[in-house]
């Protein structure tokens, strides 16, 4: 199949749903060959049924999912041309009510997570000869927020590892860039619960409060999966072969004030 990504094939995690299946479907558009991995391999298989990937069970906190995850890789495809780490998880509420549990959990998705994907997939990325990964972060990375310590800790996380193994990779001559995107508000389920949230404290008008949440952007609008799609691609092709170590910012201009 033609297009800006035809001959490559591309892990995308935590793609039962929201960004994640955005990411695979416009990657599968582009013509990757995309293997849609979550927790909710059911959501994945939805989305296989529907537009023609792969579905795979992994739990990105579990190294024995990943190892399995490489051995399926190798054996179907020999290697791996682009790594989607986009798995994540959110917790809002206030520091002081954080349990180490609550910070550990989620840790081990936000930053554990990638760390083993990384780590397990180097060899079948640096096999592709070309490879590139592609770290979901946040706007909330980049600055803070109230009530989401653990959240926007762990997505500064992302954005740092994203800069060294960037520089590891090509201080070893690695085949391998690796980039973060960084997302404002995008409407998926997880973006759903969070308005739930700000409805029921009050902070936004129950009657209209996707117009409240598009306010708060300078563009006037709430992003979509297709916009962190698009830069997934762009990050995901060799049109970026001279791009590493950047964070891509897709939020409505919201961190440009
Ligand atoms: N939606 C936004 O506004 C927004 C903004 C900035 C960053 N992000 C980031 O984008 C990414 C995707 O967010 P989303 O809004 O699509 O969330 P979502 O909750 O709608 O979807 C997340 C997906 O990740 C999967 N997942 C969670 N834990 C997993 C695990 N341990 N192993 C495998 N899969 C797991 C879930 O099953 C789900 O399918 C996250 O990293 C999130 O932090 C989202």
């Amino acid at each position: 199949m033609a297009g800006r990504l035809a001959g490559k094939v591309a892990l995308v995690t935590g793609a039962a749903q929201g960004i994640g299946a955005g990411i695979a479907r416009a990657m599968a558009a582009e013509g990757a060959r995309v293997v849609a991995a979550d927790r909710n391999v059911a959501g994945c298989e939805t989305l296989a049924d529907e537009i023609g990937v792969e579905a795979l069970a992994l739990d990105v906190t579990s190294e024995d999912d990943w190892a399995a995850a490489a051995g399926h890789i190798a054996a179907s495809h020999g290697s791996l041309s682009i790594l989607v780490n986009n798995a994540g998880v959110e917790l809002v509420k206030p520091m002081t009510e954080h349990s180490l549990a609550d910070w550990r959990g989620l840790m081990a998705v936000n930053v554990d997570g990638l760390f083993l994907g990384c780590r397990t997939m180097q060899p079948l990325l640096a096999a592709s000869g070309a490879a590139s990964v592609v770290n979901i972060s946040s706007i909330a990375g980049l600055v803070g927020y109230p009530d989401q310590l653990a959240y926007n800790t762990s997505k500064g996380a992302v954005r740092h590892m994203t800069k060294s193994l960037a520089i590891e990779w090509a201080s070893h001559a690695l085949p391998i860039r690796c980039n973060s995107i960084h997302p404002g508000c995008i409407r998926t389920p997880m973006l759903e619960m969070a308005v739930e949230g700000w409805v029921r404290e009050g902070s936004i008008p129950a009657d209209d409060p996707w117009a409240a949440v598009a306010s708060l952007c300078p563009l006037n609008a709430v992003g979509s999966p297709e916009d962190i799609g698009m830069g997934a691609v762009y990050l995901g092709s060799d049109e970026a072969r001279f791009v590493t170590g950047i964070e891509l910012v897709i939020d409505g201009g919201w961190v440009a004030r």
